[in-house]
């Protein structure tokens, strides 16, 4: 299932976390990735994992925010490969964090210039080969603090709310061209984004744990899946959606889901009815 024998994708910050899982998982099904990120020794690496376990593969060092490096970026695909099929945006950074009050414009501006201006970019230069192709599917990596809000991360939030949004803009737009365009949207997954500069990586795995009903870590490759299907002509009719994969974190009430092993947390009653009839 989700075969991807004979297409070609794009793949950014392929070099670590949800996209070097998707540029794998991506070959794995069939695909010649090229692989994009501004840490070249890691996207090598990646590419050459990639290439080892599907067709060839190649990396190219490509800034989203830099119009001429998607740019170059999109044509080395099709120069390479022949075609554009597939494009997950998926590069990010946290990007400014804590209060309002204290965030540097400059901040603001680099947080929306690669979490937002990247995806635009991508969707921008992969219209024309898409088109040339007779369709295509863009993934872009959004967030549940693209729906949610998260105090602290401001930037961010906005940045992917804008994500979420311009997916659906421009599914619109490009619908009529068989160029179909989704978002993943991952809650707490256990990537160098999130442990980085905290001291210990298990503190952050119980802290992402404890944001979630389901009982277990999310990984890269849970978002590389989704990705994956989002890609694959499994979705041929989904477009404009954004899929949330974040094990029930926005599903509801947190408080009202048990922990493992608990019991429901409903008390002695197994009907409530009118409350005046409760003495
Ligand atoms: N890990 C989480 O909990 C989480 C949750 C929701 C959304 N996300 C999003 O998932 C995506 C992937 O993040 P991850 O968790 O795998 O983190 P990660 O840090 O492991 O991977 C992100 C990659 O993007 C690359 N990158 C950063 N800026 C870039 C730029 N300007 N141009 C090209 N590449 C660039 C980095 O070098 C890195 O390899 C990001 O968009 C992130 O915002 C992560």
């Amino acid at each position: 299932m989700y075969d991807l024998t004979g297409k070609v994708a794009v793949i950014t910050g392929a070099a670590s976390g949800m996209g070097h899982a998707a540029a794998v998982l991506f070959a794995q099904k069939g695909a010649n990735v090229v692989l994009a990120d501004l840490n070249v020794i890691g996207g090598e690496a990646a590419a050459a994992e990639a290439s080892q376990a599907g067709p060839a593969c190649v990396f190219q060092r490509a800034d989203v925010a830099k119009e001429a490096d998607v740019e170059a970026l999109i044509a080395r695909a099709v120069g390479e490969f022949g075609k554009l099929d597939i494009l997950f945006n998926n590069a990010g950074i946290g990007g400014a964090v804590g209060p309002l009050e204290d965030i540097a414009v400059d901040d603001w501006d680099r947080t929306q210039a690669v979490c937002l201006r990247g995806v635009f970019l991508g969707i921008k230069h992969a219209i024309a080969p898409m088109r040339a192709n007779g369709g295509g599917s863009i993934v872009s990596t959004a967030s549940t603090a693209g729906i949610d809000g998260y105090s602290g991360l401001h930037a961010y939030c906005a940045a992917k709310a804008g994500v979420v949004n311009l997916t659906r803009s421009a599914s619109l737009q490009l619908a009529c061209d068989f160029i179909r365009v989704n978002a993943v949207a991952p809650g707490g997954v256990s990537t160098p984004i999130v442990w980085n500069g905290a001291a210990n990586r298990e503190a952050v795995e119980g802290f992402l744990l404890n944001a979630q009903p389901l009982p277990r870590v999310g990984r890269p490759l849970d978002i590389a899946n989704a990705a994956l299907f989002l890609a694959s002509d499994a979705a041929q009719f989904i477009t404009g959606h954004t899929l949330v994969v974040d094990g029930g974190a926005t599903a509801g009430a947190l408080n009202t889901a048990p922990k493992r092993g608990q019991a429901t947390a409903r008390g002695q009653r197994t009907f409530a009815g009118p409350s005046f009839e409760v003495g």
